[in-house]
């Protein structure tokens, strides 16, 4: 049996009856870039966010950049963020001209641990960017106390977790603002690149959507120095077909790592917990071992794709070395990337792959 870790090619040929009509709507209108069905997909997400905005964006990493922008953060200011992440979320805290401070994660949950937050907080302290890692949303409640003690803000780092609840709350609404990136790998992804900004503030909401297009407020007239990070009409297009799925999608995503976590019982690893009153997405189904490449190459042999979300922390790439925080800074964080596995966990998956993955997992590793 072949279970390969994502399957758009599948994915496409389900929707496609769907999609070209879209995209040839866009075509037709000769509306490339925003457009109606950018507008439509803007009012859509923002809606399924519970959010009073969405500003549709160019990527995810530009909606990062515009959201740190929008909350403030300027050259020589500091925003405090996880090592355990993307390369693109403390990229954007360089663009602003600002420095990344890495706090540990808390290793239960691979998200930011709250409780070392504090002890990062100094006079530069512009704002905190949670990561909801994995799809699985970070500990906001206390993210929020200790930013509005110290009169900082909050941008959530929601790139993978469309969808996911905290507190019966959507992610996208619990922080000052959010982004998200529909690169074509995320649970709600376009056809090439795309992102999102959401936020229930108006101003920066309206920075937001001036600042993406070249700072433009009306033809050709240029407030301040912007950015070119508007969304193409196609990508709008394929957004709105594919939001109408979403729930149906996660809903199986969390029944595929239901099955996991049954078939996994007694396995020598460890999972991300998830809290009873929280809902992951699970945009990645993570384990931690000890034996990861041993683990990967007998998968592969088997015909099971896997992946590492990530193998090193950012305060050890070399594009972050100059910060100063050496190997052994944040263990927790160095350990997970040291053992962690993807699995794979994409709606299409049968029950037939789900349960050949748990098997084959547990037989490899053997049980305690
Ligand atoms: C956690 C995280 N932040 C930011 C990004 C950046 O999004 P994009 O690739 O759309 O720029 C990604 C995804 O690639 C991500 O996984």
């Amino acid at each position: 049996m072949k279970v390969p870790f994502l399957d758009l090619k599948r994915e496409y040929a389900e929707l496609r009856g769907e999609i070209l009509p879209a995209l040839d709507r866009v075509c037709r209108d000769a509306a490339f870039v925003q457009g109606p069905e950018v507008e439509a997909f803007e009012r859509e997400f923002a809606d399924f966010c519970g959010a009073k905005h969405c500003i549709a964006l160019s990527n995810g990493t530009a909606a990062l950049h515009l959201g740190l922008l929008a909350l403030g953060v300027q050259p020589g200011d500091e925003v405090i963020t996880t090592p355990n992440t993307f390369i693109a979320t403390a990229e954007a805290i360089t663009y602003c001209g600002a420095r990344p401070v890495f706090v540990d994660i808390d290793p239960s949950t691979a998200n930011l641990d709250p409780g070392q937050i504090e002890n990062a907080v100094t006079a530069r302290t512009r704002a905190i960017l949670p990561v909801h890692l994995y799809g699985r949303p970070a500990d906001m409640n206390p993210i929020r106390e200790i930013a509005a003690r110290h009169g900082i803000r909050v941008l959530e780092d929601a790139a993978q977790a469309h969808g996911a609840r905290y507190r019966q709350q959507r992610v996208g609404r619990l922080g000052d603002a959010a982004a998200f990136s529909f690169y074509p790998t995320k649970n709600l992804a376009a056809y090439g690149e795309a992102g999102a900004l959401t936020t229930d503030d108006d101003r920066i909401a309206g920075f937001a959507r001036i600042a993406r297009s070249h700072g433009q407020t009306a033809r050709y007239e240029h407030e301040f120095v912007g950015y070119n990070y508007r969304m193409p009409g196609l990508q709008g297009a394929v957004l709105r077909v594919k939001l109408r799925r979403l729930y149906a999608w996660t809903e199986r995503r969390r029944e595929i790592a239901c099955e996991y976590r049954r078939l996994l019982e007694g396995a020598p690893l460890q999972i991300p917990a998830d809290d009873s009153r929280d809902e992951c997405v699970y945009h990645q189904f993570v384990i931690y071992t000890g034996n990861r490449a041993g683990l990967a190459a007998q998968l592969a042999e088997r015909g099971i794709e896997t992946a590492v979300h990530y193998p090193k922390p950012l305060h050890v790439q070399p594009a972050y070395l100059s910060l100063g925080f050496p190997r052994g800074t944040f263990p927790n964080a160095e350990r997970a990337c040291e053992r962690v596995l993807s699995l794979p966990v994409h709606p299409g998956l049968t029950p037939e792959q789900v349960a050949y993955v748990g098997n084959s997992v547990k037989e490899i590793l053997g049980t305690t």
